[in-house]
């Protein structure tokens, strides 16, 4: 794992090392614990705020080298803004901030883990540390010559101080397990095509296993017998054969239906017979950012023991040009028994998911399934990088992903879906074709893939702008994002525990 931040938890009356942190208001105020520790050096922030300017703007930060009267070899002053309007998602940032300032050779980091308006909840604590590593993650896996100075190369201790160790500490461990879910899907979404490949991909979701996951791998042979025509068709022009991965993670009621998270595994897009451009090809590498949220996930439940029952499938695949690959013009059957012209072998996702949808439905009748998918160019044209698109059969599962997404700030936007748009992708030689021209583009994917889930409560999220590629934040510097990880764990803490 890429983690180079250690948190841990210290009282408030321990001596401080390496850089201090210290939150203010858009006043300038310190809470008590916090105005204690800076005691003279109070005077000394007033005097750099007014040198720079600094108004304790949220997120804004003061950095102030070798603070005098402080034993710090610096103090950062972080602005949280007016403090009666802090969300838990502010509480990352700061975090995020926090480990932006992380420097090799600045002897670790405290935090004072105060408000300016007083304590912070543990759930507020929780945040920080959250956004401290998660913005701290760095793939460097492929560097063999790591820079000083640079984020990468720090393994920096950070301690948050508190006023109560023992309960921050409990409630630290299960958002520590989801942040190292992010991390999982991170790295899987960095790893380079040539090394990930499905059956690779199938072996680092087998991991879980150790968590007391059950994870069941499906190889070519066993999807030739569940008659995944979609799926094969879609991996026979690559010489790393494909796979589906089913993980069950059952820490809810004895026999309760599970939840059920569907992820697209495409290791690598060319776009097969139908190949892409060569410009930014390169980052097709992350065209299974959807599984790889799948596995975080799982990872997540299973190590946090989640009080559910969960499920996570994901199709393995990579989409090559070959003297075996599908054709334009091909016609492959489907699990559902439903038949699929190929216009164009790069509208390649929705083939592998109309086969891992229909196994989940009819094979875990789930309560309701999710699936993630970077299915289309499209999504990002329409909401760029900020939402994922979501599409629903049910309102209430879209309303709870909507309200997850405004909590955790992994968002999502809902689009239509609608019978109107079926004749766009009517075949004149099957059932359907497998792509529906370019008005519509991810409506008409979704729509696609609404013939796969029968009567089971669905959304799918089209995540194409968001789990990678997307612009750095103050708690993502890198390429992967992980997206979806923390969004889907806050659905199911939410509404499917207990
Ligand atoms: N994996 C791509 C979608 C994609 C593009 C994701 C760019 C992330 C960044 C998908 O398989 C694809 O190629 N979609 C086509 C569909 C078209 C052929 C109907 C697209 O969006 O152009
Ligand atoms: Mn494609
Ligand atoms: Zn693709």
């Amino acid at each position: 794992m890429s983690d180079a931040v250690k948190v841990g938890f210290v009282p408030f009356s321990t001596a401080p090392r390496g850089i201090l942190v210290a939150f203010c208001d858009d006043g300038l105020k310190f809470g008590p614990a916090t105005s204690n520790v800076l005691g003279a050096a109070t005077d000394l922030v007033k005097r750099a705020a007014a040198a720079s300017q600094f108004k304790g703007k949220s997120g804004a930060a003061l950095d102030i080298l070798a603070p005098e009267g402080l034993k710090a070899s610096r103090l950062i002053v972080i602005g949280t803004g007016k403090a009666s309007a802090l969300k838990i998602n502010d509480f990352l940032k700061f975090g995020g901030v926090a480990a932006g300032k992380l420097a090799a050779g600045n002897g670790g980091m405290t935090i004072m883990a105060e408000r300016p308006d007083g304590a912070m909840t543990g759930e507020q604590l929780v945040a920080i540390g959250s956004g401290l590593r998660l913005r701290a993650y760095k793939f460097d896996r492929y560097k063999t010559k790591k820079k000083d100075g640079e984020e990468g190369a720090l393994r920096a201790d950070v301690s948050l101080a508190v006023a109560d160790v023992a309960a921050a500490k409990k409630a630290f461990a299960p958002a520590s397990h989801v942040v190292d879910g992010v991390i999982i899907a991170r790295d899987l979404v960095n790893e380079p095509p040539n090394v990930l490949y499905p059956e690779e991909f199938a072996k680092r979701a087998s991991q879980l296993r150790k968590l007391g996951v059950a994870v069941e791998v499906l190889d070519v042979k066993a999807m030739h017998k569940l008659g995944m025509g979609a799926l094969l068709g879609v991996g026979q022009g690559s010489a790393r054969p494909s796979r589906t991965v089913i993980m069950r993670w059952n820490g809810g009621r004895k026999g309760a239906a599970p939840v059920a998270f569907v992820g697209k595994g495409v290791c690598f897009d060319t776009g097969g017979i139908s190949i892409k451009p060569a410009g930014s090809m390169e980052d097709m590498k992350g065209d299974m950012g959807g599984a790889a949220c799948v596995v975080g996930l799982m990872h997540a439940l299973a190590a946090r023991k989640a009080k559910v029952n969960a499920v996570g499938a994901i199709g393995l695949v990579e989409n090559m040009p070959d003297g075996n690959a599908q054709r334009p013009g091909d016609i492959v059957t489907s699990m559902s028994g439903q038949t699929i012209e190929i216009i164009n072998t790069d509208a390649e996702g929705r083939l592998v998911l109309a086969d891992v949808l229909w196994y989940v439905a009819k094979k875990v009748k789930p309560k309701f399934m999710v699936d993630l998918a970077t299915l289309t160019g499209a999504i990002m044209v329409a909401l760029g990088t900020e939402h994922a698109g979501m599409f629903s059969n049910n309102d209430e599962l879209a309303e709870r992903l909507s309200k997850a997404g405004a909590e955790s700030g992994e968002k999502v936007w809902r689009m239509p879906l609608g019978p109107e748009y079926d004749k766009l992708i009517d075949s004149q030689f099957a059932d359907m074709k497998n792509t529906g021209g370019r008005h519509g583009g991810s409506i008409t994917a979704a729509q696609f893939l609404q013939r796969f889930v029968d009567n089971t409560p669905w959304a799918h999220l089209d995540i194409a702008g968001t789990a990678m590629g997307a612009p750095k934040t103050d708690i993502n510097q890198s390429w992967g994002s992980g997206y979806g990880v923390r969004l889907l764990d806050r659905l199911v803490a939410d509404h499917y525990e207990g």
